[in-house]
């Protein structure tokens, strides 16, 4: 089965588009200066997957033809709002990642921000990144992780799990990411840590960086 039923409840699917928009500020004050300097420079066609409600938009320069999967039909008024106010040139595609409509080697760069924590499979996503990324592309990621194992903090990750994976709409606490991204065939990642001020002290340990084709 595809991962499109998670997104078929209209209370969640609200409270989750309103929960990012309240805290797209804070969201702006901390990751702002990270996706400036990645999205910033983009051009060409650049897919985004799980963009929500366009929180990333404002950082993409004119020119770029920005591809985005957003299966959330509830995300879907703020998000094309928020393309209109940045005047991005926007294609929705309100479907999962976990197939990309979209040929071999076609796009210049993708985005994830937020989303590997979230979708079911993720390491198919990201293969399927690689998948339309040109040669030397690259895709720009910033994502809440585990905590390193046997802490405190990774106790709580797992105890938290399946409750929070219900409210969130399937956000996983507890994902390896970065393990994951080394294993799935970039030529080449580099991943820079940090803990969050402004997520929940649960998802705290973040990961950010860029992975080559
Ligand atoms: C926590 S939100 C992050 C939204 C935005 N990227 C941000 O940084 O605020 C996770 C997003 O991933 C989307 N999502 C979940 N599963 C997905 C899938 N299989 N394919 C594409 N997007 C998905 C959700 O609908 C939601 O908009």
């Amino acid at each position: 089965m595809g991962d499109q039923h998670v997104h078929d409840n209209p209370v969640r699917g609200r409270f989750n588009s309103w929960l990012l928009a309240k805290y797209e500020d804070d969201f702006h004050e901390e990751m702002g200066a990270r996706k400036q300097q990645h999205l910033g420079s983009m051009n060409g066609t650049v897919v985004e997957i799980g963009a929500g409600n366009g929180v990333n938009f404002r950082y993409y320069p004119p020119g770029v033809q920005l591809v985005v999967y957003e299966p959330n039909r509830w995300m879907h008024a703020r998000l094309q709002e928020a393309a209109r106010r940045h005047a991005v040139q926007c294609e929705l595609r309100p479907v999962s990642a976990s197939q990309l409509d979209l040929p071999d080697q076609s796009v210049d760069a993708a985005v994830c921000t937020l989303v590997l924590c979230t979708v079911t499979d993720p390491g198919q996503i990201l293969h399927e990144l690689r998948r339309v990324l040109k040669p030397g592309g690259k895709l720009y990621f910033l994502e809440h992780v585990a905590a390193a194992p046997r802490t405190g903090l990774r106790r709580v990750q797992d105890l938290l799990m399946r409750p929070w994976r219900w409210l969130f709409e399937g956000c996983h606490t507890n994902r390896e990411t970065a393990a994951l991204l080394d294993s799935v065939g970039f030529a080449r990642v580099e991943i820079e840590c940090f803990s969050s001020r402004k997520m929940p002290p649960v998802i705290r340990p973040v990961i950010s960086g860029v992975a080559w084709r």
